[in-house]
């Protein structure tokens, strides 16, 4: 196995820079997702690996929202998604609800109206969720910020929901004051299928008896330069320093689409593994998130943390081990009975924002969490 020490923190740290930057949002089954795979495919054949793009398809929902005021003006609005809202249409007098508080609410109700709530105070949910009680029949929340917005809902509403730039939110504010305003509203999904795809990079004539994974995918609301840019990053970097002086013994590097979607990719290549009739791996090392945080974290199958847990320690850290209830590419493996293993670091406060931007990735972070796997392979490995 190829020393640690070859490994460069700000070698990696480039990849992160293309792919959350140059390329930016990488939803899953997307033409950005589908150039990350071409740059990773790339970046294998560059290494010296056999490369291979394993294509499956993906299915996702497309959400599509609109929002006019009819009448006694007609005037065409911008509005943004609010993830899991309750599709529907509805045209209805718009009521001004501040911030979405019982006692916020006009003494005349929302009953049948739109609710138009400023951000800020109460989740999301939590807005929806009063205006809903009261009998609104859909809910508008603007932005307490210059700017649109998307927004998470946790789970699904009850009635549609939409967001609006805080510029349109007190436009509408201010011509309620001036007297009674309609407005139609629609909130769209439609389920589509996409194809997605996974990167394989394999050393040339030897089998995959184990494999070090990162889904290279994001969510659609940013960037995803931790989420899981980090993890594609650094099993880049693995990947070029395994292959220097024919350091590598068996470890194949697979970069997983749409992990964001439910674990696609992942679970593609575990059942093609299975029904070609694969041998199984020995083991698979899972990075995702390792680029932000205060602390290193491993969670999936015990003798596998153990050895990694020792290996970190030959390194200086120490990991907290944690109870396995975190969702990544690891799972697809364990639920196969492949041990797995997941390295991550904790906690990064812009997961799955538009704010997950690579100026806050620490390159050595990176080059500490591809030491960590380098020397848990190379335990496995037993040399
Ligand atoms: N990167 C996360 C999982 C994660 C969270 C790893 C915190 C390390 C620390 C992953 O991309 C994710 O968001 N998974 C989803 C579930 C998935 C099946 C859609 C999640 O956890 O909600
Ligand atoms: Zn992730």
């Amino acid at each position: 196995m190829a020393p640690a020490s070859l490994v460069s923190g700000e070698q990696a740290y480039r990849h992160v820079l293309v792919l959350a930057e140059d390329i930016g949002s990488r939803p899953a089954g997307s033409a950005s997702e589908r150039q990350a795979a071409q740059y990773i495919s790339h970046q294998f054949t560059t290494y010296g690996y056999e490369t291979e793009v394993q294509e499956f398809s993906v299915d996702y929902y497309v959400e599509e929202v609109s929002l006019e005021v009819v009448s006694p003006i007609s005037l065409s609005l911008s509005p943004g998604i609010l993830r899991l809202s309750a599709a529907g249409e509805v045209t209805a007098e718009m009521a001004a609800a501040g911030l979405g508080r019982p006692e916020d609410f006009p003494p005349e109700g929302l009953e049948g109206r739109i609710a138009l709530i400023e951000r800020g105070d109460l989740s999301f949910a939590d807005k929806v969720a009063n205006a809903n009680a009261a009998g609104a029949a859909a809910v508008v929340i603007y932005n307490d910020a210059e700017g649109p917005f998307q927004g998470d809902l946790q789970a699904q509403s009850a009635i549609p929901a939409v967001s609006l730039s805080q510029a349109e939110g007190q436009q509408i504010q201010t011509l309620l004051e001036e007297g009674p305003l309609t407005a139609h509203l629609l909130v769209q999904s439609t389920q589509e299928t996409s194809t997605s795809q996974n990167i394989i990079g394999r050393p040339p004539e030897d089998d995959c008896q184990f494999i070090v994974g990162a889904h290279y995918d994001s969510v659609a609301a940013g960037p995803g330069a931790n989420d899981n840019a980090s993890g594609s990053a650094t099993l880049l970097e693995i990947a070029r320093v395994l292959n220097l002086s024919d350091g590598n013994q068996g470890v194949c590097f697979v970069a997983f689409g749409s992990e964001e979607a439910g674990l696609f990719g992942s679970r593609h290549f575990v059942a093609t593994l299975v029904s070609q009739d694969e041998p199984s791996p020995q083991a698979m090392v899972n990075l995702d998130m390792v680029g932000v945080g205060s602390e290193w974290q491993l969670t999936g199958s015990t003798s596998l943390v153990e050895k990694t847990d020792q290996a970190a320690a030959a390194l200086g850290l120490d990991p907290l081990v944690t109870e396995p209830y975190l969702d990544s590419d690891h799972v697809s493996f364990m639920e196969a009975d492949i041990p797995a293993i997941l390295i991550y670091r904790s906690e990064d406060p812009r997961y799955h924002t538009e704010s997950d931007r690579a100026e806050f990735v620490e390159p050595q972070l990176l080059e500490e969490a591809a030491k960590l796997t380098i020397l848990t392979l190379a335990e496995l490995a037993g040399s």
